[in-house]
């Protein structure tokens, strides 16, 4: 548990729906008159902006090491600049992507590496941090693309095989942390994930000293 705040990560394959989730969820928890930051990777710092758009953007096949490591420099910032001192000042943060899409896309999507070491090598870019919670929006990336609409970015392009075995991590990774990871179902409503999600919400909270109102 973090000391101070609260660390809440989501994470789901393409339009899985964790905006409208986040977006819900920090209502809710201003309702409960909570300090909440919402924040995403990668990109939601000026140095990020740039990392984001040369591991987005663009047609080029880039190596998967190359890939992997402009994912954990945007961490690293965001990290020590955004999620640390937020978290010090007793935030709750409600981050959008976090060490978890790395292991889904670059350890078991990209299999270039095992999905120990891309953890190892994330905790270092994290300073150790994990997050307190994780909503896994879980849905059959069949089902989810047909929710994309706009240009797609270098990993929407990726084949449906792809996006199965990034399903498959984060299944991986539910099951060997199931303290930490709620599988949700992103085929059901908004009404009924969002119902799960502050179900579990409530639970942390009524564990910590946020639970002050
Ligand atoms: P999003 O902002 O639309 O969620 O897109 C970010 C994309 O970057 C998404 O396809 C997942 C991918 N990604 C990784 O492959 N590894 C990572 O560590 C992170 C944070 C995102």
């Amino acid at each position: 548990m973090n000391e101070k705040g609260l660390f809440i990560t989501f994470e789901g394959g393409e339009a899985a729906g964790k905006s409208t989730l986040i977006k819900k969820v920090k209502e809710y928890l201003v309702s409960l008159e909570k300090d909440v930051l919402c924040t995403f990777e990668p990109g939601d710092t000026e140095f990020g902006k740039s990392i984001r758009a040369a591991v987005l953007d663009g047609n080029e096949k880039i190596p998967p090491e190359a890939e992997f490591f402009l994912y954990l420099a945007d961490r690293a910032y965001h990290v020590e600049k955004m999620i640390m001192p937020a978290l010090e000042s007793g935030k709750m943060v409600l981050c959008d992507r976090f060490t978890d899409s790395s292991v889904a896309y670059q350890g078991e999507g990209r299999r270039f590496v095992s999905l120990e070491r891309i953890e190892e090598m994330s905790l270092v870019a994290t300073r150790g941090l994990t997050p307190d919670l994780t909503f896994y929006l879980d849905i059959d990336p069949k089902i989810a693309f047909k929710r994309l609409t706009g240009k797609k970015d270098r990993l929407e392009r990726e084949d449906i095989s792809f996006h199965e075995k990034v399903r498959e991590g984060y299944l991986l990774l539910a099951r060997d942390n199931p303290h930490r990871i709620v599988v949700i179902n992103a085929e059901d409503t908004i009404e009924d994930v969002f119902a799960v999600t502050t179900k579990h919400l409530d639970e942390l909270l009524k564990k910590t000293n946020l639970n002050k109102v």
